[in-house]
């Protein structure tokens, strides 16, 4: 009885863990990805604190902008914990984010896992993040130079370069892996794609249209 008890309070700790949105706090000072480790958690498994380096807390060369030449013209370099295994369990990182000059567009996009707050050193933006059902209300919002947004947990958001210059903005993260979810990418770029008859269908399309734009995402972001 007292296994069952243990076993049934085990399960419904694990469920109220998986209800938290943003990463579980660290039980230690840090846990440092172990990449070696075939084990598979929630976040990835420790390294031995005795062999962490300083260079398990690094990652170099964020003065240099990403190539914006490729269509939609933004560039993502994002130190998450893929890039820095001192990020594990930590619940935030960083990115850095280039737009080509007039219309340089960081598509519209979800992070399952994060907030975003992001702020803008060269250029200027126009940004919005669009709330949930029943609403669907924008917030949008023209940054310079030193200006801020947040773009909530989960919510779709995107960052548009409406000026002549190239912009540069970088953004903390609220998880150590914010996840990515591309809206356009998601919907006619999946891979084997949707049924056009359900996207025609959802977008009030044709379904040459939607045949067009899924050849279009398959290949493309
Ligand atoms: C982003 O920029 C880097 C560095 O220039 C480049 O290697 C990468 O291919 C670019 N990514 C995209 C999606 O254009």
């Amino acid at each position: 009885m007292a296994t069952y008890a243990l076993v049934l309070f085990t399960f419904l700790a694990l469920v109220s863990i998986q209800a938290f949105a943003s990463d579980p706090s660290p039980l230690q000072d840090f846990c440092v990805a172990d990449r070696k480790s075939e084990v598979f958690v929630n976040g990835l498994v420790c390294k031995n604190a005795k062999e962490v380096k300083p260079e398990d807390f690094f990652f170099p060369g964020l003065d240099k902008a990403g190539d914006t030449s490729k269509n939609p013209g933004s560039n993502v370099t994002l130190v998450n914990v893929e890039k820095i295994a001192g990020l594990n369990t930590l619940g935030i990182s960083l990115a850095r984010i280039d737009f080509a000059p007039y219309g340089g567009l960081n598509p519209p996009h979800i992070h399952p896992r994060a907030t975003e707050v992001l702020t803008v050193m060269e250029g200027a933006l126009y940004v919005g993040f669009v709330t949930s059902a029943p609403d669907f209300k924008l917030f949008s919002k023209v940054l310079n130079k030193g200006d801020v947004f947040v773009f909530p947990q989960g919510l779709i958001h995107f960052q548009f370069n409406i000026g002549a210059v190239p912009a540069v903005a970088f953004a903390g993260l609220s998880s150590q892996n914010p996840g990515l979810i591309t809206v356009a990418k998601a919907v006619f770029g999946s891979n084997p794609p949707i049924s056009d008859d359900v996207l025609a269908k959802a977008f009030q399309l044709d379904k040459k249209t939607v045949d067009r734009l899924q050849a279009q995402f398959l290949n493309s972001s």
